[in-house]
């Protein structure tokens, strides 16, 4: 009888219209009605003193992406058509509610973050149904929280340089699909791009040439322009994490003062900081002090990773040589390691806890004090070793999480993992790929993340081409509890963003019909 009932009311759901949402990430609920909507031509809104700021970054996406609405005003409760409200029956740091009638769009959260999100869902929904003038929203109730506190995007802008209007617009675009964390990858081997005032030869030497010109003239950002996108960032509910690589991926800034270098190898020249002098952890400390004051997340990311590529110099390096035999340090991991510690206490005395890539696991920093980052998706053993010592811990594994790999078999510029490549379908796999690993840990797994190195990203169309749409599947893997989205539904919720990226000139890779977005090739060195 009971089973009876429950077909009745989901054929009754049906034959009322619900209706399936466009919205990317998917929400953790939906009750959307066929039919019924709310059509705003101006935006009357009401909200608490503090969160105007909310509503004219949204009218001002809306705008950008082409829908005409009169002067958006504010209003009281009962003319508004737009309200936002703090309460705290929505719990959840990012969570929100969302109501929305023929009447008014309400979007409620305990946090601005919250509230953000809610407009994020208006926007979506708006963007999915354009009117010639003003917007229709389909009416229905949304109830949402993300799984993932951690769900990020680095972009390497030494190897390539893309400059504040396009990091911006990536910005952008990852607040579109609710993510919260980008990973700034500014210092490698090509060049140094972020300006430090007591050191400025970083950016004028250090800032010099590219991963396929070693001769272009600097590019970098001034302070002036780090405090610009880090604030636009904010205002978009995301955090920078600004990464200094150490002590390899140094050669930029040993250009620049080769007093600190500890040297290289034939491939990689003058790869390493020089961990026997005691200037090194000077110099690296006034550059971080400087650092940890222009980005206000409690975190700086200190790479230490692929050391080994080119530390053997320190072999015979007199002042490493000294360093062993003083701190009997036995072969040039322990030195390694004796380094990495030693900047993970100078970032602790700065206020702010050290990330670093999946190298420094076995290096003795205590699990409170530092957060890894899982790439070697070939050391799933390196992953167990980091949880197991209960370090807090990003998954970002090379496949399928590193941009850079191609995301189709018919594609020839990129990386490729002997066959393997970043598929689509594999980033929206990943959930269900790694599930036990997440539910043996799940208080470790801080999120997820997606990686652009950018060797073979010369150019912003290339950059937009490795970009989207996988950056919107990895909104859905990171933001949804669902532990492997459908590709399907997948590409179907992707229209209105297709529509979008067109409109916007957005460089971007169609799957469902790849001639029409045909390979945007990398340059090789
Ligand atoms: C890395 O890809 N070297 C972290």
């Amino acid at each position: 009888m009971k089973s009876i009932f429950f077909l009745l009311v989901l054929f009754g759901s049906f034959c009322s219209g619900f209706a399936q949402t466009t919205i990317i990430p998917e929400p953790a609920s939906s009750q959307m009605e066929e039919g019924k909507a709310l059509k705003i031509n101006q935006i009357r809104f009401f909200c608490q003193p503090g969160q105007e700021v909310l509503v004219r970054n949204f009218s001002q996406r809306l705008a950008g992406f082409g829908i005409k609405l009169k002067d958006t005003k504010q209003a009281n409760l009962k003319t508004a058509n737009l309200v936002l409200e703090k309460v705290s029956q929505v719990s959840g740091k990012e969570a929100y509610r969302l109501v929305i009638t023929p009447e008014a769009a309400t979007v409620q959260a305990s946090t601005d973050a919250g509230l953000f999100y809610g407009l994020q869902s208006v926007l979506q929904l708006a963007v999915a149904a354009p009117l010639a003038s003003g917007m229709q929203i389909s009416c229905g109730t949304i109830q949402d929280q993300p799984h993932f506190g951690w769900r990020g995007l680095m972009l390497d802008e030494s190897r390539h340089f893309f400059g504040k209007e396009k990091v911006k617009q990536l910005l952008d675009w990852m607040a579109f699909y609710k993510l919260n964390r980008f990973h700034w990858h500014l210092t490698d081997e090509p060049g140094w791009r972020i300006e430090i005032l007591k050191y400025p030869k970083l950016t004028s030497v250090g800032g010099i040439g590219n991963y396929i010109d070693p001769k272009a003239p600097a590019t970098f950002y001034t302070q002036a322009e780090v405090k610009e996108i880090v604030q636009y960032a904010a205002e978009r509910c995301i955090e920078i994490i600004p990464e200094i690589d150490m002590p390899g991926h140094a050669a930029a800034a040993n250009r620049a003062y080769p007093e600190f270098s500890g040297g290289g190898s034939e491939r990689y020249p003058e790869f390493t900081f020089n961990p026997g002098k005691e200037e090194t952890y000077r110099f690296l400390t006034d550059i971080l002090t400087e650092v940890a004051q222009l980005f206000p997340s409690k975190y700086i990311h200190l790479g230490g990773d692929e050391v080994h590529f080119g530390n053997q110099q320190w072999n015979t390096n007199a002042d490493v040589q000294a360093l062993m035999k003083k701190q009997n340090l036995k072969d040039l991991q322990a030195v390694e390691f004796y380094f990495i510690n030693r900047m993970s206490k100078e970032v602790a005395a700065l206020n702010k806890t050290m990330i670093g890539w999946d190298e420094i696991v076995t290096a003795g920093i205590p699990a409170s004090q530092c957060v890894t980052m899982w790439w070697r998706h070939d050391k799933t053993e390196q992953l167990n070793l980091a949880l197991k010592q209960g370090y807090h811990t990003v998954l970002c594994p090379r496949i399928p999480l590193y941009f850079d790999f191609v995301q189709s078999a018919s594609h020839k510029s990129g990386r490729y993992w002997k066959k393997d490549f970043a598929s689509l379908e594999k980033i929206l796999g990943f959930r269900s790929f790694y599930n036990e690993t997440l539910s043996s840990y799940p208080e470790l797994i801080d999120g997820i993340q997606a990686n652009i190195w950018t060797e073979t990203i010369h150019s912003a169309e290339r950059l937009d081409y490795m970009t989207y749409p996988r950056m919107a599947a990895l909104a859905d893997v990171a933001w949804s509890r669902n532990p492997a989205p459908e590709y399907k539904d997948f590409i179907r919720r992707m229209q209105p963003s297709f529509r979008l990226y067109q409109e916007k000139n957005i460089s971007y890779f169609n799957p469902e019909n790849p001639e029409s977005t045909p390979e945007i090739v990398g340059v090789k060195k």
